[in-house]
């Protein structure tokens, strides 16, 4: 069994940035769990299926194997042999991840693999259920959060940072729909786990936030 440290949170809360240097840092592995749902759903967008329809998409499921690759310390997620860590990372790929996660087929689908990672190796995992419901014995738990406003400038200077221009009115309300369906849904909804401690990262900087963290692991 390695070592297990599990962070969830809504989108935006900087779980990623923070996740990945910590891994560094204490040397484990990172692993995120949003690219995989973030990987159904790019199968989904490539082969035509409507993400609402429930059926389709458990049915279509089952032919899209996401494996996670690691190169230079930094996760890939291999598609049905494809890498398409680059491509998962558009606003309609998070809509639609959003929507398809939420699915108990896709669920499923990820658990194994997601448990078959931190069994075998020390991680650091990210997720919305990491610590309610993938890693219930994780020997450190995260609730990882920030004001909506926050979330939304942080999302907002990513995406123009990557030319990709975007209003922020519209990226705020996106966010407080998918956290309305994250947190609502019926399997595994984004909570916090009752042996989590809470991290508000909205006035703290990066530094600060990984110290708080590692003082937990430590
Ligand atoms: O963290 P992210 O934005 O990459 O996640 C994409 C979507 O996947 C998000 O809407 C919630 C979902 N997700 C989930 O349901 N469970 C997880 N463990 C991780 C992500």
């Amino acid at each position: 069994m390695g070592f297990n440290v599990a962070i969830d949170g809504p989108a935006g809360a900087g779980k990623s940035t923070i996740a990945k240097r910590l891994a560094k840092e204490l040397g484990f592995i990172y692993v995120d769990t949003g690219a995989m749902y973030r990987g159904i759903a790019l199968y989904m967008i490539k082969n035509k299926i409507d993400t609402a329809d429930e059926t389709a998409v458990s049915e279509a499921v089952k032919q899209a194997q996401v494996k996670i690759a690691y190169e230079a310390g930094e996760q890939r997620v291999i598609l049905n042999g494809e890498d398409v860590s680059g491509e998962i990372r558009t606003e309609q790929v998070s809509a639609a991840a959003s929507t398809t996660s939420a699915y108990k087929a896709v669920r499923a689908h990820l658990l194994e693999l997601q448990r078959t990672l931190a069994s075998e190796n020390d991680v650091i995992m990210d997720g919305r259920d990491i610590g309610t419901t993938i890693l219930p014995d994780a020997d450190v738990k995260v609730y990882l959060t920030a004001s909506v406003e926050c979330r939304a400038k942080r999302r907002y200077d990513e995406l123009t940072a990557k030319g990709e221009v975007h209003e922020l009115e519209q990226i705020e309300e996106d966010i407080r729909k998918r956290d309305h369906q994250d947190m609502t849904r019926e399997i595994s909804p984004l909570k916090k786990a009752d042996d989590a401690t809470e991290v508000d990262s909205s006035d703290m900087s990066i530094d600060e936030v990984v110290e708080t963290i590692k003082k937990l692991v430590k």
